[in-house]
Protein backbone atom coordinates (compact mmCIF):
# COMPACT_ATOMS: atom_id res chain seq x y z
CA UNK A 1 0.00 0.00 0.00
CA UNK A 2 1.80 3.16 -0.97
CA UNK A 3 0.29 6.60 1.53
CA UNK A 4 -0.62 9.58 -0.81
CA UNK A 5 -0.33 12.54 1.02
CA UNK A 6 -2.33 15.54 -0.14
CA UNK A 7 -1.32 18.97 1.02
CA UNK A 8 -2.32 21.53 -1.58
CA UNK A 9 -4.74 23.47 0.98
CA UNK A 10 -3.84 26.85 2.00
CA UNK A 11 -6.10 26.25 5.17
CA UNK A 12 -7.38 30.06 5.61
CA UNK A 13 -9.77 29.13 8.10
CA UNK A 14 -6.50 28.93 10.60
CA UNK A 15 -5.44 32.50 9.77
CA UNK A 16 -3.49 34.16 10.95
CA UNK A 17 -0.86 31.50 11.94
CA UNK A 18 -1.69 29.53 8.08
CA UNK A 19 -0.46 31.58 5.09
CA UNK A 20 -0.97 31.08 1.47
CA UNK A 21 3.13 30.26 1.76
CA UNK A 22 2.96 28.36 5.29
CA UNK A 23 -0.34 26.66 5.13
CA UNK A 24 -1.72 24.49 8.39
CA UNK A 25 -0.50 21.50 6.79
CA UNK A 26 3.06 22.43 7.41
CA UNK A 27 2.77 23.93 10.66
CA UNK A 28 3.23 21.83 14.48
CA UNK A 29 -0.59 22.69 15.62
CA UNK A 30 -1.31 19.68 18.01
CA UNK A 31 2.38 18.10 18.70
CA UNK A 32 5.29 18.89 18.40
CA UNK A 33 5.48 17.39 14.65
CA UNK A 34 3.73 19.27 11.89
CA UNK A 35 0.39 17.99 10.39
CA UNK A 36 1.92 16.26 7.46
CA UNK A 37 4.25 14.57 9.97
CA UNK A 38 1.85 13.58 11.74
CA UNK A 39 0.03 12.00 8.87
CA UNK A 40 2.78 9.76 7.98
CA UNK A 41 3.74 9.06 11.85
CA UNK A 42 0.60 7.74 12.52
CA UNK A 43 1.08 4.88 9.57
CA UNK A 44 3.38 3.23 11.59
CA UNK A 45 2.76 0.04 12.34
CA UNK A 46 0.63 -0.72 8.83
CA UNK A 47 2.13 -3.92 6.96
CA UNK A 48 3.32 -3.68 4.01
CA UNK A 49 3.54 0.11 3.48
CA UNK A 50 5.85 1.30 0.20
CA UNK A 51 7.76 4.64 0.41
CA UNK A 52 4.82 7.46 0.51
CA UNK A 53 3.98 9.99 -2.43
CA UNK A 54 3.71 13.35 -1.85
CA UNK A 55 1.78 16.16 -4.16
CA UNK A 56 2.02 19.29 -2.91
CA UNK A 57 2.62 22.89 -4.49
CA UNK A 58 6.06 23.83 -5.78
CA UNK A 59 6.12 26.43 -4.00
CA UNK A 60 5.88 24.52 -0.94
CA UNK A 61 8.52 21.88 -2.66
CA UNK A 62 11.55 22.77 0.03
CA UNK A 63 9.38 22.31 3.71
CA UNK A 64 7.96 19.32 2.06
CA UNK A 65 11.25 17.19 1.60
CA UNK A 66 12.92 18.68 4.51
CA UNK A 67 8.98 17.71 7.09
CA UNK A 68 10.00 13.94 5.77
CA UNK A 69 13.30 14.11 5.80
CA UNK A 70 13.44 15.22 9.84
CA UNK A 71 10.96 11.83 10.32
CA UNK A 72 13.10 9.77 8.41
CA UNK A 73 10.28 9.25 5.52
CA UNK A 74 12.19 8.28 1.85
CA UNK A 75 9.14 9.59 -0.39
CA UNK A 76 8.82 7.18 -3.63
CA UNK A 77 7.70 10.80 -5.36
CA UNK A 78 7.31 14.52 -4.25
CA UNK A 79 4.90 15.74 -7.24
CA UNK A 80 5.16 19.54 -7.43
CA UNK A 81 1.76 21.12 -9.11
CA UNK A 82 2.32 24.80 -9.99
CA UNK A 83 -1.09 25.25 -9.54
CA UNK A 84 -3.73 23.58 -7.61
CA UNK A 85 -6.36 22.29 -9.69
CA UNK A 86 -7.96 20.40 -6.86
CA UNK A 87 -8.21 16.85 -5.24
CA UNK A 88 -9.01 15.03 -8.52
CA UNK A 89 -5.55 15.42 -10.50
CA UNK A 90 -4.04 15.34 -7.45
CA UNK A 91 -5.10 12.28 -6.96
CA UNK A 92 -4.57 11.14 -10.92
CA UNK A 93 -1.28 12.45 -10.69
CA UNK A 94 0.03 9.63 -7.82
CA UNK A 95 -1.96 6.95 -9.13
CA UNK A 96 -0.30 7.35 -12.73
CA UNK A 97 3.18 7.49 -10.44
CA UNK A 98 2.06 4.10 -8.81
CA UNK A 99 4.56 1.14 -9.97
CA UNK A 100 1.78 -1.16 -10.72
CA UNK A 101 -2.37 -0.22 -11.66
CA UNK A 102 -2.75 -2.79 -9.23
CA UNK A 103 -0.98 -1.19 -6.52
CA UNK A 104 -3.09 0.34 -3.56
CA UNK A 105 -3.34 3.92 -2.75
CA UNK A 106 -3.91 5.21 0.56
CA UNK A 107 -5.11 8.83 0.00
CA UNK A 108 -4.25 10.96 2.92
CA UNK A 109 -5.50 14.69 3.24
CA UNK A 110 -2.23 16.06 5.13
CA UNK A 111 -4.23 18.36 7.72
CA UNK A 112 -6.15 15.95 9.75
CA UNK A 113 -6.10 14.23 13.61
CA UNK A 114 -7.07 11.03 14.28
CA UNK A 115 -6.58 10.40 18.02
CA UNK A 116 -7.24 6.57 17.86
CA UNK A 117 -4.10 5.18 15.64
CA UNK A 118 -5.29 1.52 16.71
CA UNK A 119 -8.70 2.12 15.73
CA UNK A 120 -7.35 3.30 12.00
CA UNK A 121 -5.39 0.59 11.57
CA UNK A 122 -7.94 -1.98 11.75
CA UNK A 123 -9.97 0.40 9.72
CA UNK A 124 -7.07 0.57 6.94
CA UNK A 125 -6.79 -3.33 6.92
CA UNK A 126 -10.56 -3.44 6.48
CA UNK A 127 -10.06 -0.58 4.09
CA UNK A 128 -7.28 -2.56 1.93
CA UNK A 129 -9.37 -6.02 1.58
CA UNK A 130 -12.19 -3.88 0.17
CA UNK A 131 -9.83 -2.54 -2.25
CA UNK A 132 -8.61 -5.76 -3.60
CA UNK A 133 -12.02 -6.29 -4.79
CA UNK A 134 -11.91 -3.34 -7.23
CA UNK A 135 -14.15 -1.34 -4.43
CA UNK A 136 -13.30 2.71 -4.17
CA UNK A 137 -13.08 2.57 -0.33
CA UNK A 138 -14.16 5.77 1.62
CA UNK A 139 -13.40 6.05 5.77
CA UNK A 140 -17.04 6.82 7.08
CA UNK A 141 -17.68 8.82 10.40
CA UNK A 142 -20.74 8.65 11.62
CA UNK A 143 -22.61 12.39 11.03
CA UNK A 144 -23.66 14.03 14.39
CA UNK A 145 -24.51 17.81 12.92
CA UNK A 146 -25.75 19.03 9.60
CA UNK A 147 -22.36 20.19 8.76
CA UNK A 148 -22.45 21.51 4.91
CA UNK A 149 -18.57 21.39 4.73
CA UNK A 150 -18.74 17.34 4.55
CA UNK A 151 -19.57 14.48 2.11
CA UNK A 152 -22.31 12.46 3.02
CA UNK A 153 -22.65 8.65 2.56
CA UNK A 154 -25.40 6.63 2.64
CA UNK A 155 -24.84 3.38 3.31
CA UNK A 156 -26.52 0.12 1.56
CA UNK A 157 -27.20 -2.36 3.05
CA UNK A 158 -25.07 -4.93 1.75
CA UNK A 159 -21.96 -5.82 4.23
CA UNK A 160 -18.90 -6.17 2.55
CA UNK A 161 -16.61 -7.76 5.25
CA UNK A 162 -16.36 -4.97 7.86
CA UNK A 163 -18.00 -2.46 5.56
CA UNK A 164 -21.07 -1.48 3.37
CA UNK A 165 -21.05 -0.67 -0.59
CA UNK A 166 -21.69 2.95 -0.78
CA UNK A 167 -25.78 3.36 -1.96
CA UNK A 168 -25.08 7.33 -2.14
CA UNK A 169 -22.41 10.11 -1.76
CA UNK A 170 -23.50 13.62 -1.56
CA UNK A 171 -20.61 16.08 -1.64
CA UNK A 172 -21.10 19.31 0.70
CA UNK A 173 -25.03 18.92 0.56
CA UNK A 174 -27.09 22.56 1.46
CA UNK A 175 -28.01 23.22 5.15
CA UNK A 176 -31.35 22.04 4.93
CA UNK A 177 -30.36 18.60 3.04
CA UNK A 178 -27.81 18.05 5.68
CA UNK A 179 -30.21 18.29 8.25
CA UNK A 180 -32.39 16.24 6.59
CA UNK A 181 -29.73 13.25 6.60
CA UNK A 182 -29.37 13.58 10.51
CA UNK A 183 -33.02 13.49 10.66
CA UNK A 184 -32.84 10.63 8.87
CA UNK A 185 -29.85 9.00 10.46
CA UNK A 186 -28.00 6.39 9.32
CA UNK A 187 -25.34 9.13 7.24
CA UNK A 188 -21.79 8.35 7.37
CA UNK A 189 -19.30 12.12 6.69
CA UNK A 190 -16.52 11.37 4.38
CA UNK A 191 -13.42 11.52 6.37
CA UNK A 192 -11.60 12.48 2.83
CA UNK A 193 -9.64 9.60 3.14
CA UNK A 194 -9.84 7.06 0.52
CA UNK A 195 -8.79 3.03 -0.57
CA UNK A 196 -8.31 2.36 -4.04
CA UNK A 197 -5.93 0.42 -6.60
CA UNK A 198 -4.45 2.60 -9.06
CA UNK A 199 -5.87 1.12 -12.18
CA UNK A 200 -9.73 1.16 -10.12
CA UNK A 201 -9.16 4.98 -9.49
CA UNK A 202 -7.79 5.92 -13.24
CA UNK A 203 -10.49 3.62 -15.12
CA UNK A 204 -13.88 5.44 -13.18
CA UNK A 205 -11.74 9.39 -14.05
CA UNK A 206 -11.38 7.92 -17.40
CA UNK A 207 -15.54 7.35 -17.24
CA UNK A 208 -16.48 10.41 -15.91
CA UNK A 209 -13.69 12.86 -17.12
CA UNK A 210 -11.84 11.77 -19.82
CA UNK A 211 -10.45 15.10 -20.63
CA UNK A 212 -9.11 15.70 -16.90
CA UNK A 213 -7.27 11.49 -17.35
CA UNK A 214 -5.64 13.13 -20.46
CA UNK A 215 -3.94 16.18 -19.70
CA UNK A 216 -2.38 14.86 -16.21
CA UNK A 217 -1.18 12.05 -18.51
CA UNK A 218 0.17 14.58 -20.56
CA UNK A 219 1.47 16.95 -17.48
CA UNK A 220 3.69 13.97 -16.09
CA UNK A 221 4.98 13.01 -19.03
CA UNK A 222 6.15 16.22 -20.04
CA UNK A 223 7.64 16.38 -16.16
CA UNK A 224 11.09 17.47 -15.24
CA UNK A 225 12.04 14.88 -12.65
CA UNK A 226 15.15 16.11 -10.22
CA UNK A 227 15.71 13.74 -7.62
CA UNK A 228 12.89 13.18 -5.41
CA UNK A 229 11.14 16.24 -7.35
CA UNK A 230 8.38 15.31 -9.95
CA UNK A 231 7.89 19.24 -11.91
CA UNK A 232 4.80 18.75 -13.91
CA UNK A 233 4.67 20.87 -16.55
CA UNK A 234 3.44 24.07 -16.28
CA UNK A 235 1.57 25.22 -19.65
CA UNK A 236 0.00 21.72 -19.64
CA UNK A 237 -1.36 21.33 -16.29
CA UNK A 238 -2.63 24.90 -16.51
CA UNK A 239 -5.14 23.25 -18.83
CA UNK A 240 -6.51 20.50 -16.88
CA UNK A 241 -10.15 20.96 -15.44
CA UNK A 242 -10.13 21.35 -12.00
CA UNK A 243 -12.52 19.36 -9.68
CA UNK A 244 -12.58 17.44 -6.25
CA UNK A 245 -11.87 13.61 -6.13
CA UNK A 246 -15.75 13.81 -4.06
CA UNK A 247 -17.24 15.03 -7.61
CA UNK A 248 -15.31 14.26 -10.21
CA UNK A 249 -15.73 10.58 -9.18
CA UNK A 250 -17.02 9.21 -5.82
CA UNK A 251 -20.48 11.04 -6.29
CA UNK A 252 -20.65 9.22 -10.01
CA UNK A 253 -18.79 5.63 -8.93
CA UNK A 254 -21.06 2.74 -8.18
CA UNK A 255 -18.36 0.96 -7.22
CA UNK A 256 -17.79 3.26 -3.86
CA UNK A 257 -17.66 1.33 -0.76
CA UNK A 258 -17.42 2.54 3.06
CA UNK A 259 -15.88 1.55 5.74
CA UNK A 260 -16.98 2.70 9.58
CA UNK A 261 -14.60 4.60 11.03
CA UNK A 262 -14.52 5.70 14.75
CA UNK A 263 -11.08 6.50 15.41
CA UNK A 264 -11.68 10.37 17.14
CA UNK A 265 -11.38 11.69 13.53
CA UNK A 266 -11.08 15.35 13.39
CA UNK A 267 -10.27 17.91 9.78
CA UNK A 268 -9.51 20.32 12.22
CA UNK A 269 -10.98 22.74 9.91
CA UNK A 270 -11.20 25.99 12.22
CA UNK A 271 -9.73 27.45 15.21
CA UNK A 272 -12.75 25.80 17.43
CA UNK A 273 -11.95 22.00 15.62
CA UNK A 274 -8.54 23.03 16.73
CA UNK A 275 -9.22 24.12 20.43
CA UNK A 276 -11.36 20.53 20.67
CA UNK A 277 -8.06 18.32 19.97
CA UNK A 278 -6.02 20.56 21.87
CA UNK A 279 -4.81 19.78 25.58
CA UNK A 280 -6.79 22.14 28.25
CA UNK A 281 -6.38 23.47 31.51
CA UNK A 282 -9.02 23.14 34.07
CA UNK A 283 -10.49 25.69 32.96
CA UNK A 284 -10.89 24.79 29.11
CA UNK A 285 -8.33 26.88 28.18
CA UNK A 286 -5.84 25.53 25.43
CA UNK A 287 -2.87 28.10 25.64
CA UNK A 288 0.13 28.13 23.14
CA UNK A 289 3.13 30.21 23.86
CA UNK A 290 3.86 33.11 26.08
CA UNK A 291 -0.02 33.39 27.59
CA UNK A 292 -1.09 34.84 31.21
CA UNK A 293 -4.79 34.74 32.04
CA UNK A 294 -7.26 35.46 34.82
CA UNK A 295 -10.77 34.55 34.61
CA UNK A 296 -10.95 33.52 31.36
CA UNK A 297 -12.33 29.79 30.51
CA UNK A 298 -12.55 27.70 27.11
CA UNK A 299 -10.60 30.06 25.07
CA UNK A 300 -8.34 28.99 22.63
CA UNK A 301 -4.96 31.30 22.90
CA UNK A 302 -1.94 31.05 20.74
CA UNK A 303 0.95 33.79 20.98
CA UNK A 304 3.73 33.48 18.59
CA UNK A 305 6.03 36.19 19.47
CA UNK A 306 4.59 38.87 21.96
CA UNK A 307 3.30 38.03 25.79
CA UNK A 308 -0.26 37.96 25.26
CA UNK A 309 -2.87 38.62 28.45
CA UNK A 310 -6.29 37.73 28.61
CA UNK A 311 -8.48 38.80 31.19
CA UNK A 312 -12.63 38.13 32.30
CA UNK A 313 -13.47 36.20 28.92
CA UNK A 314 -14.86 33.01 27.40
CA UNK A 315 -15.51 31.00 24.50
CA UNK A 316 -13.11 33.25 22.83
CA UNK A 317 -10.12 32.51 20.28
CA UNK A 318 -6.73 34.87 20.55
CA UNK A 319 -3.91 34.32 17.83
CA UNK A 320 -0.82 36.41 18.25
CA UNK A 321 1.67 36.44 15.54
CA UNK A 322 4.63 38.22 13.97
CA UNK A 323 2.25 40.66 11.72
CA UNK A 324 -1.33 39.75 12.79
CA UNK A 325 -3.46 39.59 15.64
CA UNK A 326 -6.85 38.17 15.56
CA UNK A 327 -9.74 38.03 18.21
CA UNK A 328 -13.12 36.03 17.27
CA UNK A 329 -15.76 34.31 19.73
CA UNK A 330 -15.34 30.56 18.86
CA UNK A 331 -18.63 29.88 17.55
CA UNK A 332 -17.71 32.91 14.95
CA UNK A 333 -14.69 31.38 13.51
CA UNK A 334 -15.92 29.93 10.38
CA UNK A 335 -15.91 33.80 9.80
CA UNK A 336 -11.93 33.96 9.52
CA UNK A 337 -12.68 33.42 5.91
CA UNK A 338 -14.09 36.49 5.05
CA UNK A 339 -11.32 38.04 6.90
CA UNK A 340 -9.18 36.60 4.42
CA UNK A 341 -11.07 37.24 1.67
CA UNK A 342 -11.20 40.68 2.54
CA UNK A 343 -6.91 40.63 2.87
CA UNK A 344 -7.01 39.58 -0.80
CA UNK A 345 -9.33 41.78 -1.91
CA UNK A 346 -6.82 44.55 -0.27
CA UNK A 347 -4.04 43.12 -1.78
N1 LIG B 1 -1.96 18.36 -3.99
C1 LIG B 1 -3.13 18.96 -3.81
N2 LIG B 1 -3.57 19.78 -4.82
N3 LIG B 1 -3.81 18.78 -2.68
C2 LIG B 1 -4.99 19.43 -2.54
C3 LIG B 1 -5.51 20.28 -3.53
C4 LIG B 1 -4.76 20.45 -4.74
O1 LIG B 1 -5.13 21.20 -5.66
N4 LIG B 1 -6.68 20.79 -3.08
C5 LIG B 1 -6.86 20.27 -1.84
N5 LIG B 1 -5.84 19.46 -1.51
C6 LIG B 1 -5.62 18.70 -0.26
C7 LIG B 1 -5.85 19.56 0.98
O2 LIG B 1 -4.62 20.11 1.43
C8 LIG B 1 -6.38 18.51 1.95
O3 LIG B 1 -5.30 17.84 2.56
C9 LIG B 1 -7.13 17.52 1.05
O4 LIG B 1 -6.58 17.68 -0.25
C10 LIG B 1 -8.65 17.73 1.00
O5 LIG B 1 -8.92 19.00 0.44
P1 LIG B 1 -9.87 20.05 1.14
O6 LIG B 1 -9.89 21.27 0.30
O7 LIG B 1 -9.49 20.20 2.58
O8 LIG B 1 -11.27 19.32 1.01
P2 LIG B 1 -12.55 19.61 1.86
O9 LIG B 1 -12.23 19.62 3.32
O10 LIG B 1 -13.25 20.80 1.32
O11 LIG B 1 -13.46 18.31 1.54
C11 LIG B 1 -12.93 17.00 1.57
O12 LIG B 1 -12.67 16.58 2.90
C12 LIG B 1 -13.82 16.48 3.77
C13 LIG B 1 -13.35 15.98 5.13
O13 LIG B 1 -12.44 16.85 5.70
C14 LIG B 1 -13.97 16.08 0.90
O14 LIG B 1 -13.37 14.83 0.66
C15 LIG B 1 -15.22 15.93 1.75
O15 LIG B 1 -16.10 14.96 1.18
C16 LIG B 1 -14.83 15.49 3.16
O16 LIG B 1 -16.00 15.38 3.98
MG1 LIG C 1 -10.46 19.84 4.38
Amino acid sequence: MIPVILSGGSGTRLWPLSRAQYPKQFLPLVSGHTMIQETLLRMNGVADLQPPIAVCNEDHRFMMAEQLWEIGSKPAAIILEPVGKNTAPAVAMAALCAASEDDILLILPADHVISNTAAFHSAIVQAEKLAQQDLLVTFGVVATEPETGYGYIKADKTQLGDGFKVAAFVEKPDQATAQRYIETGGYFWNSGMFAFKAGCFLHELEKFNPQMLKVCREALAAAKVDLDFTRLDKDIFLTCPSDSIDYAVMEKTDKAAVIPLDAGWNDVGSWSALWDVTGKDAVGNAIKGDVLTIDTSNSYIHSSSKLVAVIGVQDLVVVETDDAVMVAAKDRVQDVKAIVDQLKALN
